[in-house]
């Protein structure tokens, strides 16, 4: 059983449930996408994680880009202004896109990226969030996949950080409450 690191206070998903929880993921990808080619597009830095394992499941062919966009973080939990720090390699033009994020919570960074390429003049656009934390939603956006709805508590781990740190832990974990 793996021991949580200091600053976590519990596993919420272990390696295993990941694993098995994506190959789910992508078998629904796979049977809805039968017969075309995706692209993957990962939201840097936290999807990366997730986009790698996703797509070592999905049976059909697959293309990856990556679009790198300003950090999420603002003390008074106002949704900041989303900035794209790295565009795509490659245009949309006929490509059938999912965009892969790590987490949906407010739904202001997912609204302006979805905006952002739906004017790129893809074939299709859906969303495969790896986690989606539904009570925090401000603003509605159409999310086809997902791997685990969680509560309303700050998480790390499988991609997801606290300061640029814990992305790389195997599980994903609920952060100690920080004193205010
Ligand atoms: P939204 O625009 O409020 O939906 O915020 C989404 C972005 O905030 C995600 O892409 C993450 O980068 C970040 N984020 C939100 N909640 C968490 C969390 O619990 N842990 C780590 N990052 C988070
Ligand atoms: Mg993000």
């Amino acid at each position: 059983m793996t021991e949580p690191i200091a600053g976590v206070e519990r596993i919420l998903f272990t390696e295993e449930q990941i694993d098995a929880r994506i190959r789910e993921v992508a078998a629904e990808i796979s049977r809805d996408y039968a017969g075309k080619t995706v692209k993957l597009i990962g939201i840097l830095k936290g999807s990366i994680f997730f986009l790698t394992a996703l797509a070592r499941y999905i049976e059909v062919p697959v293309k990856i880009d990556f679009l790198g966009i300003s950090s999420f973080s603002n003390k008074s939990g106002a949704p900041g202004v989303v900035r794209i720090a790295k565009d795509l390699d490659e245009g949309l033009e006929d490509d059938d896109v999912i965009l892969v994020e790590d987490i949906v919570d407010t739904g202001f960074t997912l609204r302006y990226l979805l905006q952002t390429l739906a004017g790129r003049a893809p074939n299709s656009l859906s969303v495969c969030t790896f986690l989606d934390r539904r009570a925090r939603r401000i603003v509605q956006v159409p999310i086809r996949y997902h791997g685990f709805e969680i509560p309303d508590r700050f998480v790390v781990g499988f991609g997801l950080d606290h300061n640029q740190l814990y992305r790389n832990l195997s599980y994903v974990a609920v952060m100690k409450q920080e004193k205010a």
